[in-house]
């Protein structure tokens, strides 16, 4: 199994190249269920996440090809011949759970399996179903699997999710383009992943107003065609390059970043002590001199702090200077990279919800375990300002999410490498 070996200490200098969204192109892909016609997603990321949902949806019967080294995925489901998304695959990756909205609305039936994913909550599906059934559709769980039907087709309607669930929103968003008349989707989430997916709907001939408030309204309409959309940029592996100088010190280029895809995030690097200049290639920050200052954070829907960034934000307050509290809000586990972190020499107390960081000095480095995808990418950088060296095992999880990431940080100068460990 392969482990990432980092040392730490020396300052970065550079540019890294940030890729496209992993969450908006898995929720763009199952888009190519709703038409008959070609969707083609260009600047797609190349990860193990993209591959399980061009499985699914080949399971399905979509043809999915990748193209110019799977920067460009060209699909089409002119000939769905399936309509059960299988737990073999389903089991991988929680997103596979939007090909439901998009199987219903097109077919008229779906069997979708209750997915796997991190191992950072519960994740229940109840608010897709609710939605759903406030669409028109009956759904049954058997056997884990959730078997969906519209017979008469779905039909529009209002509803209020009782969470701003980014998944719920856009699996109902998906089923409401092809229902019967109009549907106003209330407490809808905001995130940019959502403005994203509506935009290339939208090409594909949706009517929707409102993608990026928390009221959505979608006219159904009889068919869509054929789109192409480029993907929008990945807020989290942007957010994580630009921890890296922020922990590591020196000064370090993300391309295609943009503020209003980290405003929370940036306001909080600012707090600390982080600098942040946006130009036309991207976002600038640079760590000068001293301690960082410890803040408080909090995760919550977009605007606000992505739970996304809060492993790695830690990893960053684990050398402040003073004593910073994390508050979770959106998922009940997604702690696990702190006793990982303490391993490393920080000091952290985890009651509940609530992380207590008290800034030390400086980190050690520790033979660390990953446990799910952004925990890994934590210990990585907090690897690169610990003395000596860090060895992080279970790196498969890092592979879902983050493309040449050992590429990307030894471009800027962090001393990193893959390895296979007995
Ligand atoms: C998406 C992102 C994930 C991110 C999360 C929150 C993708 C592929 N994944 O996940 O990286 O961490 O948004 O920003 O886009 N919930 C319910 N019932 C439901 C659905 C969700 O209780 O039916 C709960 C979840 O358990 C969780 C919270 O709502 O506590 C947030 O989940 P949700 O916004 O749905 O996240 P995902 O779409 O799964």
């Amino acid at each position: 199994m392969d482990s990432i070996i980092v040392t730490g200490g020396g300052e970065l200098d550079g540019q890294i190249p940030i890729a496209g969204a992993k969450n908006a192109c898995l929720t763009l892909m199952p888009a190519t269920l709703l038409s008959e016609e070609p969707l083609t997603l260009t600047n797609a990321p190349r990860l193990s996440d993209i591959k399980t949902m061009t499985e699914l949806l080949s399971s399905l019967g979509a043809e999915v090809s990748s193209l110019q080294g799977g920067k460009v995925l060209a699909m089409s489901s002119h000939n769905l011949n399936n309509h059960t998304a299988h737990y073999d695959i389903v089991r991988k990756m929680r997103a596979s759970n939007l090909v439901l909205g998009p199987m219903l609305a097109r077919l008229g039936h779906a069997i979708v399996s209750l997915p796997g994913g991190c191992a950072i909550g519960a994740r229940p599906m109840d608010l897709h179903i609710d939605a759903l059934e406030a669409l028109g559709a009956e759904i049954e769980l058997k056997d884990g699997y959730l078997h969906a039907q519209a017979p008469g087709g779905l039909k529009g309607a209002t509803h209020e999710l009782r969470f701003a669930s980014v998944g719920a929103t856009e699996n109902t968003v998906m089923a409401a383009t092809l229902a019967k008349g109009t549907t106003v989707l209330k407490n809808a989430a905001r995130e940019p992943e959502i403005v994203d997916l509506v935009r290339c709907l939208r090409k594909m001939g949706a009517q929707i107003d409102g993608e990026g408030t928390s009221t959505i309204t979608i006219q159904g309409v009889d068919r869509l065609g054929g789109a192409t959309h480029q993907v929008v940029t990945d807020r989290i592996e942007l957010g994580t390059y630009m921890l890296a100088p922020a922990i590591a010190g020196g000064t370090v280029e993300c391309l295609g970043g943009r503020i209003e895809l980290v405003q929370a995030f940036c306001e909080k690097l600012d707090q600390c002590g982080i600098s942040v200049e946006e130009n036309e290639a991207g976002l600038k920050v640079s760590r000068k001199n001293g301690r960082i200052r410890a803040v408080d954070v909090v995760t919550e829907v977009f605007p606000g702090f992505p739970t996304d960034l809060q492993a790695q934000m830690m990893a960053l307050l684990c050398t402040a200077d003073g004593t910073s509290v994390l508050e979770e809000k959106i998922f009940e586990n997604r702690f696990m990279h702190a006793p990982e972190l303490v391993r490393m020499g920080a000091e952290i107390d985890v009651q509940g919800g609530l992380a207590t960081v008290h800034g030390v000095d400086r980190l050690k480095g520790a033979p660390v375990m990953a446990t799910d995808l952004r925990a890994s990418v934590s210990l990585i950088l907090a690897g690169l300002a610990a003395e000596g060296e860090t060895i992080v095992s279970r790196v498969y999880h890092l592979d879902r999410g983050y493309e040449q990431v050992v590429r990307k940080f030894s471009g800027v100068g962090a001393k990193i490498e893959r390895v296979q460990l007995k």
